[in-house]
């Protein structure tokens, strides 16, 4: 079945079965890999993307439940204020290990920022709760949102 989803502002039309995970479509069919798949069951946080600015786990969101929703990845991020100045204080504290996890940790961190500009410690933990990072670079990033929100 056809559908027309548009990601980052741009339409794309697939053509696949309704039940169809937006991740595969994103990276098997639109060649934007840097969603990543972690543990497919919406466990890990590796495949949030943006659907209408509410962090999302792409690996549990069927193509056909979007309509004319908003998708934003992390290709894009970058373009909004919010992950502008994350992806900055990314690099200043360094926080990447082996980077697997990260485009999902900046994506939910830009959610938060979006509807908390100077977020708490714990609402830090409680937005970045279901994001893994197997590396524990969990402190860098905590210090990372504050310098972005600063
Ligand atoms: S790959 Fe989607 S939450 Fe782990
Ligand atoms: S940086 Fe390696 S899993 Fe997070």
């Amino acid at each position: 079945m056809a559908f027309t989803i548009k990601i980052n502002g741009i339409p794309h039309e697939v053509d696949v079965d309704g039940d169809t995970p937006l991740l595969w479509v994103l990276r098997d069919m639109l060649g934007m890999t840097g969603t990543k798949f972690g543990c497919g069951a919406a466990l890990c946080g590796a495949c949030t993307v943006h659907v209408d600015g509410a962090p999302t786990r792409s690996c549990v969101t069927p193509i056909d439940s979007i309509g004319d929703s908003a998708i934003t990845t992390i290709e894009a991020i970058g373009e909004t204020p919010q992950g502008k100045a994350l992806q900055q204080a990314w690099l200043e504290l360094e926080v990447v290990q082996c980077g697997y996890c990260q485009s999902g940790q900046i994506m939910s961190a830009a959610a938060l920022l979006a509807s908390t500009p100077k977020p708490t410690d714990g609402d830090i933990d409680d937005a970045m709760s279901g994001n893994v990072c197997r590396c524990g670079t969990y402190q860098r990033i905590r210090a990372a949102i504050h310098r972005a929100a600063a």
